[in-house]
């Protein structure tokens, strides 16, 4: 070709890139893996083949993980744990940053692995995996250095069973292993099946840091060795990162083990464009949305909302562009699009498409194909209803699925219409529209004029059954540390039995359910005698059922409104309810008195008095528990923004009748959450007294709601209802496990105390804990510059 002929053309010639030196690594390791236990190789077991998605060849031969390989690395992670912890934060940072260090200067080896194992192409396992997995060790070198100063009560939770995606194999690994290890846990982790290179190359990086043996630890294998690791009984904390399906099955699996647990599962991000967005750039961020890595990301912009005005005109230029795309060889750094993961995935979006293709109006790229290997053309679905399968499955594959909407209350009213909350996207040129629509997008990371932007400062996942937790910044670092203050046992407390000859003390009191802002009458027709210790008999209760929650958890949605309220105005009304308590203390202080014994610890009145004091830590919080602005590296911001849970379903101490139930609703509510509280099951008057203050303190109906009953069944009530956001479990009757297991199905956060007792009077019963449980961080980010 002449240099006249390629100006007329404008052709991209091809530009591969070397894969010698990475196919000399693997020759040079026989072409077939171990797995990396205490710090060395084990012999190649019986195995499978990884194999280049590009063009099906065997890359090398992995072991499948067993469950005396499991074992064995359990072992040497629990034995390294405890010196690991007690090396200082300082010693810790130096490996971590060596890590970073190795990383870099094996950068371009780790890349054209990650290429030739994954099928990403070259550009982006080049400019933004293996970058982000070096920044990802040097931010948590920094955790490490700083733990001892900025978390002096906290403490490595032990040894993490950590289990990866395919899609971004190095990564995932970085996020998994680089917050655990700062904090001063040991782990084992389990690549993906189809893409276990990297990991394996990075167990070297390991050796040549000198990390100490037994502090990282890689099993390889598929998903049987994930749930040897995930239900081994050597594991604290399970952090997984897949798709939705495995992550119930992880949860469900692990219920009553009491691990702690990350998930970070799957989404069906909306991308929203208002008619006065920059419509070239809107269409250059669906490249990076939907196209990056084929689509195959967990947060991928993979549901196209158009304001409908502009619909015709961006769906023209977005074909013009998506034909300009090139698909071929991943290490060629001049194609966009390269090769799907495995032909499992390939058949799986090939599926979805033919079986719901003729639901909307399908384009695809003109883009010449190659002839062999798992390739998939970008493809453009549009006039979908918001319904279709196409709109509400991950397809976690090149295609992007479109619908219109007409205002920027449908636009959020479409993009929530999902199950997954994960991330969202937004153009417009209007910072008002930006700014307001961002907060009501229910995600945990959403994208202002730009789009799959990420960074170790700013946490990243999900919420809905796109998971719990996130992975980055500070708020990632409670997932791998727990306080070092200790709690026992928390024995059943029982209610004080029937004497045998019952005292009544004038009229009879029946106290209702408190609903609404209502007292109600429990659905079930019953109530149950309440006794005092002196054999007195103190009054009734209603016992509360299934229905009696279904309409607190209504009343709770409806009072919705409580969130966007200001944290000034949350504040005056727990100061308002603390003072209409001050002022009935003696009385309560009767009631807690006249139903448990006095000790030397425990009155009545200074229950009360802890728990006047406890409104007024909330309400001083109310107004200061602020997001953060992470100097992200963009010209830009992210936006950490705290925002409630939602509804929380909550049964409360059993052994602190009051303080125990004011100690769960002051943080809720003066975070903007709603709440259903199951009140102390053997003493529930102080509760029920409770509604009287609640009435004359300016709560608005629904924000609080209070039932009494039996815990366990509320509780299974609570887990198991669709609209309750979060559950709280501080109940002395033993039923974590059962939560756990009923939270499976719908992936409701959980915090529960997995029969620990906890101090209500001291640090244990308040504080940033509770603060952090009752709100979900979001980050919004915001570039800037013309
Ligand atoms: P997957 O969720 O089955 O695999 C993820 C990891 O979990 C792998 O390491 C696998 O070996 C392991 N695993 C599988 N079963 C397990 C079990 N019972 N216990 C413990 N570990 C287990 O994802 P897969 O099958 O590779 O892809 C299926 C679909 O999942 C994709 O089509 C996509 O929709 C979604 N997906 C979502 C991801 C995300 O980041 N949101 C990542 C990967 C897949």
């Amino acid at each position: 070709m002449t240099v006249k002929e390629i100006f007329d053309t404008m052709e991209y010639g091809p530009a591969p890139e070397s894969a010698s030196e990475a196919l000399a690594w693997l020759v040079d390791r026989g072409d077939s893996f171990g797995h990396f236990i205490n710090g060395a190789f084990t012999k190649p077991g019986k195995g499978f083949p990884s194999k280049n998605p590009a063009n099906g060849e065997t890359l090398a031969i992995i072991s499948q993980g067993t469950q005396s390989d499991v074992d064995a690395a359990v072992k040497a992670a629990r034995a390294a744990q405890g010196p690991w912890a007690k090396t200082s934060g300082h010693a810790r940072a130096k490996y971590l940053y060596a890590i970073a260090r190795l990383v870099q200067k094996h950068s371009r080896l780790f890349a054209v692995l990650e290429t030739l194992d994954n099928g990403k192409p070259i550009r982006e396992s080049r400019d933004i995996d293996i970058p982000l997995v070096a920044r990802h060790f040097y931010y948590h070198a920094g955790m490490a250095q700083l733990m001892e100063a900025e978390l002096p009560d906290a403490e490595a939770i032990g040894v993490c069973g950590q289990v990866i995606p395919w899609n971004f194999p190095l990564l995932m690994l970085a996020w998994k292993i680089a917050p655990a290890i700062a904090m001063g846990n040991t782990v084992v982790l389990k690549p993906a099946e189809y893409t276990s290179l990297t990991a394996l190359l990075f167990a070297e990086i390991c050796q040549e840091a000198g990390l100490p043996h037994g502090v990282v630890n890689i099993v390889t294998g598929d998903g049987a060795t994930g749930e040897a690791i995930v239900t081994h009984e050597g594991i604290d904390k399970v952090a997984f990162t897949g798709s939705t399906a495995v992550g119930r099955k992880i949860r469900a699996a692990t219920a009553g083990q009491n691990k702690v647990l990350t998930l970070e599962l799957g989404g069906k991000s909306p991308y929203i464009v208002f008619d006065d967005a920059d419509i070239d750039s809107a269409i250059e961020g669906l490249v990076d949305a939907i196209w990056f890595n084929q689509g195959q990301v967990c947060c991928a912009g993979s549901r196209l909302l158009v304001q409908e005005g502009i619909a015709e005109d961006f769906y023209a230029r977005l074909r013009a562009r998506m034909a300009s795309l090139r698909i071929g060889d991943p290490l060629d750094k001049c194609i966009d699009v390269g090769a799907i993961v495995d032909p499992v995935q390939l058949a799986t979006i090939k599926r979805l498409v033919a079986d719901h293709g003729n639901e909307g109006t399908v384009y695809q790229a003109p883009c010449i194909m190659p002839a062999d290997g798992c390739f998939y053309p970008p493809t453009l679905i549009t006039d979908l209803h918001t319904s279709s399968v196409l709109m509400q499955e991950e397809i976690f594959g090149p295609v992007l699925c479109a619908t219109t909407f007409r205002t920027p209350d449908e636009a959020v009213q479409i993009a929530n219409n999902t199950r997954y909350g994960l991330a969202a996207t937004l153009w417009t040129e209007n910072v008002n529209l930006a700014l307001d629509v961002a907060p009501k997008l229910v995600a945990g990371v959403v994208w202002v004029n730009a789009t799959n932007l990420f960074d170790a400062a700013a946490g990243f996942g999900g919420v809905r059954e796109s998971g719990m937790g996130r992975e980055g910044g500070w708020e990632g670092l409670s997932a791998y540390t727990k306080s070092k203050s200790k709690s026992k046992k928390l024995a059943p407390v029982e209610a004080i039995p029937e004497p045998t000859t019952v005292k009544v003390n004038g009229l009879d009191r029946t106290a209702k359910l408190y609903v609404g802002g209502k007292q109600a009458r429990p659905d079930s027709g019953y109530s149950k005698a309440v006794y005092g210790h002196k054999g007195a008999l103190l009054g009734h209760v209603g016992v509360g059922s299934r229905k009696d929650i279904r309409n607190a958890v209504e009343a709770a949605h409806s009072a919705s409104k409580w969130g966007k309220t200001t944290g000034h105005l949350r504040a005056q009304i727990l100061y308002y309810i603390a003072e209409n308590l001050s002022t009935r203390a003696e009385e309560f202080a009767k009631t807690l008195d006249a139903m448990q014994p006095k000790s030397a610890k425990h009155s009545g009145k200074a229950e009360v008095e802890a728990t006047i004091s406890r409104l007024f830590t909330y309400a001083a919080w109310a107004d200061k528990y602020d997001g953060l602005a992470h100097g992200v590296p963009i010209r830009g911001v992210a936006l950490a923004m705290k925002e409630p849970v939602g509804v929380i379903g909550a049964l409360c101490a059993d052994e602190a009748p009051l303080l125990g139930l004011i100690s769960v609703m002051a943080p809720a509510i003066a975070m903007g959450n709603t709440c259903v509280l199951v009140a102390s099951q053997p003493f529930p008057l102080a509760a029920t007294d409770f509604y009287q203050v609640l009435d004359t303190s300016d709560v608005p109906a629904g924000v609080v709601n209070i039932i009494t009953g039996e815990h366990s069944g509320l509780g299974a009530t609570l887990t198991d209802h669709m609209d309750v956001d979060a559950i709280w479990n501080f109940s002395s009757t033993d039923i974590s496990g059962d939560l756990e297991r009923r939270s499976a199905s719908n992936l409701k956060r959980t915090w529960l105390n997995q029969g620990h007792a906890r101090d209500w009077y001291g640090t244990q019963g308040g504080g940033r804990e509770f603060l952090m449980q009752a709100t979900e961080v979001k980050n919004i980010w915001i570039p800037y510059g013309e």
